[in-house]
């Protein structure tokens, strides 16, 4: 764990029961002492929490939750520190968590993100190869639609590895896109009701997130692509 000639040393793995702290003062961003001070939720006690550490310090977490389908998991929250994120720690955390869960015996993670928050979704489609397979309108709250993401572990993880390059979102043919304006005009628009219905309906399946900067244009582009038969996240 460190940093040796330059190179950052991060070292990935379960947390234990009584590093629970680190992980709330971060997620908090309060300092360890003040979390030891606090009670949490149970559910921190009941979960798989993998951390990222770096000199010492907890710079990044992912929560995993048990399904009643036992070849499914539930990825409930991911935090990167602001001072540690895009320099490939998240993506650390995103292969240690496929790892710990196809040696139990799980091959498939869901997650569900806002369509709204362009850096994870980015991060989960372009970077690490998940895919938004079912489009929730009204989550929990109204207007707060998301997007449920699913990512196969028996898959490449990353564009990075061997067997992922050419699957990652490169453009072509045969990828529909449909804009994701500022919430307030997105949830009375057409696109909103396009999108339910071609993922929920026709079997698209949201591959990734263009952001296109030509003048006039600052909406992100969620890319679809017709599901593969008898193919993915089925
Ligand atoms: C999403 C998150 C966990 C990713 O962790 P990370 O360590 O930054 O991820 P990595 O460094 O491995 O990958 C970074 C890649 O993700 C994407 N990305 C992450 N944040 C982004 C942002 N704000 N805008 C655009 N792309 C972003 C990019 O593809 C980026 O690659 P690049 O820097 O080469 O462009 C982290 O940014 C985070 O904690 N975000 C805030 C909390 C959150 O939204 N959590 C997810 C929902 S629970």
């Amino acid at each position: 764990m460190g940093s040796e000639g330059g190179v950052l040393k991060v070292e990935t793995r379960e947390l234990r029961e009584e590093e629970m702290p680190f992980w709330m003062a971060l997620q908090a961003g309060m300092s360890v002492a003040q979390a030891e001070q606090l009670s949490y939720d149970p559910l921190i006690f009941h979960c798989w929490v993998l951390g990222a550490w770096l000199e010492g310090n907890l710079v990044g977490g992912m929560e995993v939750v048990r399904s009643v389908r036992p070849d499914y998991a539930v990825g409930v929250n991911a935090v990167v520190a602001a001072t540690h994120q895009r320099i490939g720690i998240g993506s650390l955390l995103y292969k240690e968590r496929g790892r710990f869960l196809l040696e139990r015996g799980i091959s498939k993670v869901v997650t569900a993100v806002s369509i709204w928050n362009t850096g994870s979704l980015i991060f989960s489609l372009n970077k690490n190869m998940a895919r938004g397979v079912k489009y929730l309108r009204d989550c929990y709250f109204e207007g707060e639609d998301k997007l449920w993401m699913e990512k196969d572990l028996r898959e490449a993880t990353s564009v990075f590895d061997e067997a992922g390059v050419g699957e990652s979102y490169r453009g072509g043919s045969q990828e529909n896109f449909v804009p994701v304006t500022p919430k307030e005009l997105f949830l009375n628009s057409r696109p909103r009701r396009l999108l339910e219905s071609l993922v929920n309906t026709d079997g698209f399946h949201v591959i990734g997130l263009v952001r296109p900067r030509y003048s006039g244009c600052d909406n992100n582009l969620l890319v679809l692509k017709p599901r593969r038969e008898g193919g993915d996240n089925e």
